[in-house]
């Protein structure tokens, strides 16, 4: 479906459509896995979302990690869960249904501890109704090489990406996890391995101490940082990626208001996810589309898509750029930060 074709719920008046290849979307916005479900569906429309995307889903059940699993750490969280799962047929018989009352295009994370094992899920998904693409959460370890992150890996990165395309008849997007040397690398193997889109990025793995008890504050002694911390790295992330790949990517780490969104949708990303902004506020991600929309509106923009990758890299072209004077609900500064000329 081209972006033009795509169905409108919800009229936000400028066009926020958005593609990722076949599947259009209503508005650039959607929650992070793990981070907001249809059990929220009571808060707001869920409908005027671009997308739900579901929690990680393992093939079998499998418990979480051992207490405690959140800590709060300044401008983020760290989160150890372990992604506890009830397995995908419960997942089909129980979980889905939920999602299947609202018409926003759900999307189904996967999880792995082996690459067989990504692509049992997309065996026992295929054709499975309700399920708009498949999102590939390889942050997990693989037991069979060692326990190191899947992701680390460009060759196990393509194998999974590949297989489970093999094996799927809707979009295959994999998230990538922050934790390596050279992300632009791992991005190639997923467009090699045949992904629609990427998703940039997961947690980084962090670390907290209690000075009382000199014990991790966590209980797996170490998780996964995420919040505003972690922004301007995913920020470079997703420009990284974006320079390495000509698929879309989807912006994820640290947005909290639309000023986020709207610097990872410049730097390259055609779709962003909120995360831990939900967890203080469920509603977070509508003030991110209706800042988006005020932006687009306010800039005379034709469309959203008007905007993407338009990271302006000519030093002299920024320096000359007009004053910054963006609507109070994008969350931008009102005034732009004096630049050093005018310092001087
Ligand atoms: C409590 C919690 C649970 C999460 N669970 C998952 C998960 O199941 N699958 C996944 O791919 N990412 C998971 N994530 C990572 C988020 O989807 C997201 O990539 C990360 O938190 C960065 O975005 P944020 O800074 O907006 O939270 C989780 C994050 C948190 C905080």
């Amino acid at each position: 479906m081209s972006t033009q074709n795509a169905p409108r719920r919800h009229d936000y008046g400028p066009d926020l459509r958005v593609a990722l290849g076949p599947l259009g979307l209503d508005n650039p916005v959607m929650p992070a896995s793990g981070c907001f479900g249809p059990e929220l569906g009571s808060l707001f429309d869920l409908n005027r979302l671009g997308a739900m995307v579901t929690k990680t889903i393992f093939f079998g059940a499998r418990s979480g990690n051992p207490a405690h699993r959140l800590a709060e750490t300044p401008g983020g969280m760290l989160n150890s869960v372990g992604i506890p799962s009830r397995g995908v047929d419960a997942f089909v018989e129980q979980i889905l249904p939920e999602y299947r009352r609202w018409q926003t295009p759900t999307i189904v994370s996967l999880g792995g501890l082996s690459v067989e094992e990504y692509w049992d899920l997309a065996d026992r998904l295929r054709g499975v109704p309700g399920i708009a693409a498949l999102e590939l959460n390889v942050s997990c370890p693989n037991l069979e090489a060692g326990g190191i992150e899947m992701g680390a890996s460009p060759a196990q990165v393509e194998a999974v990406v590949r297989g489970v395309v093999d094996r799927s008849t809707v979009p295959v997007i994999s998230k990538l996890t922050p934790n390596v040397t050279s992300i632009a690398e791992i991005a190639r193997a997923s467009e090699a391995g045949g992904a629609t889109a990427i998703t940039a990025v997961n947690t980084l793995v962090g670390m907290a101490v209690d000075l009382d008890t000199r014990a991790p504050v966590i209980g797996n002694m170490v998780g996964g940082l995420s919040g505003p911390a972690i922004k301007p790295i995913a920020l470079r992330m997703v420009w990284e990626v974006r320079k390495a790949v000509s698929i879309p990517v989807i912006g994820c780490g640290g947005i909290a208001r639309a000023c986020d969104a709207l610097e990872f949708l410049v730097v390259g990303a055609t779709v962003v996810q909120v995360g831990t902004a939900t967890f203080t506020r469920p509603d977070a991600m509508l003030g991110v589309i209706d800042g988006i929309a005020d932006y687009v509106r306010d800039r005379g923009l034709e469309s959203i898509r008007d905007l993407i990758g338009t990271l302006r890299t000519d030093r002299g072209a920024a320096e000359t750029a007009p004053e910054l004077t963006l609507a109070a609900s994008t969350g931008h500064p009102a005034q732009p930060a004096p630049s050093r000329s005018v310092q001087r």
